[in-house]
């Protein structure tokens, strides 16, 4: 029996009430927003159901003020859940219209995302539903296979949105910049108590019955460690074997890539968000998946050094991509946690 924690995977589209009154279809859409990935898997989101759209909000009590102090990863963050949603509008025959930021940038409203009833033709390309189910990332290893050049080009097609590009960093010399990169932050950030305490609260033992947090599974720490880990992690700089780890992924991985934009603001990181959650769908429909590096960019001088290294605007991500069989997902909150009535 799948546990309450991780009940939300077990969606199935067979469910969908597709005679049933809007509201219920709309609530079914967000059944898939949910699943979709978060910085240290809080979930920083909130929707409520309109007649015809779903507001979704930026829940700011789930921030990390020393991690992530801008709301960077956030954001980004809700835009991935945005991306799902329209993925999941679309397949059930809505033609999804976003408007970001309808109140502006100070509100907690991110978006608008109206779900008309699709009188488009038929969309040619592939439907990326199945994709959010089989979507995670990889904080162990990869397998060791190259990703063919043909899947990495539809990869990035699905960077699509204006100001926003995509670049790939494979030579060895890139590979030994951006792990040094991600080590240095690693120190510096890992060594600092507050930053410690606040990515450590999300943390969890193998056998958390959290609704969110990252489970120390899915980095590959074994079951009998991980109950101890999340408060070691807290009182002591464990910057070595997680710079190890890291360091692992980037030179053991068959792409890194940097996602990079013209702006730098909470429109530009949901945008980010947006288009990152549609490359990674597109990347598990090859069974490639992904790996992030948040770190550097969370530091200015660091930031600085990589955006002088992609020479393209600001960088926002870090990731590398490979080839790496599903695993079993991280939790998720339930969706009566996240829905919100209109105002
Ligand atoms: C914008 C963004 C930034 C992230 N940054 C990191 C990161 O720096 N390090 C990391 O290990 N995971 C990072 N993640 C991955 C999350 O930890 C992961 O999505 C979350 O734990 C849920 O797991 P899942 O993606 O397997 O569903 C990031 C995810 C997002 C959406």
């Amino acid at each position: 029996m799948t546990a309450k924690n991780y009940k939300a995977w077990d969606v199935r589209e067979s469910d969908y009430p597709a005679d049933g009154p809007m509201e219920e279809r709309l609530k079914f859409l967000l059944r898939y927003a949910i699943l979709a990935p978060s910085g240290p898997n809080t979930q920083p989101w909130k929707y409520a159901i309109n007649d015809g759209s779903v507001s979704v909000f930026a829940d700011l009590s789930r921030a990390l003020p020393f991690v992530d102090p801008s709301n960077r990863t956030l954001y980004m963050s809700v835009g991935c859940a945005i991306a799902n949603l329209a993925v999941a509008g679309a397949h059930f025959g809505f033609a999804p219209r976003v408007s970001y930021f309808p109140d502006g940038e100070e509100s907690d409203l991110v978006a608008e995302v109206q779900l008309l009833p699709d009188a488009r033709p038929a969309d040619l390309q592939v439907d990326l539903f199945p994709q959010m189910q089989r979507r995670h990332t990889t904080k162990d290893r990869y397998e060791n296979a190259a990703i063919e050049p043909f899947i990495l080009k539809e990869i990035e097609r699905e960077i699509n949105l204006p100001g926003l590009s995509l670049s790939f960093h494979d030579d060895k010399d890139s590979r030994a910049k951006m792990a040094d990169l991600v080590s240095r932050a690693h120190q510096t950030q890992l060594a600092k108590k507050e930053f410690r305490h606040n990515l450590g609260e999300w943390l969890r033992n193998n056998w958390t019955t959290e609704p969110d947090g990252m489970p120390l599974y899915t980095f590959g720490v074994p079951d009998a460690v991980s109950l101890g880990f999340p408060a070691a992690f807290k009182e002591f700089d464990l910057s070595r074997p997680v710079i190890y780890r890291d360091s692992g992924l980037i030179h053991g991985c068959s792409t890194l890539a940097v996602l990079s934009t013209d702006q730098d603001d909470k429109l530009t990181w949901t945008m980010c968000g947006f288009a990152l959650e549609n490359l990674l769908l597109r990347a598990t429909s090859y069974d490639v998946r992904a790996s992030f590096f948040s770190q550097p960019i969370g530091l200015a001088d660091l930031r600085e050094e990589l955006k002088v290294q992609v020479n393209r605007g600001h960088p926002q991500l870090i990731f590398s991509l490979g080839m790496a069989k599903p695993m079993r997902p991280s939790p998720r909150r339930p969706l009566e946690d996240v829905i919100i009535r209109p105002s």
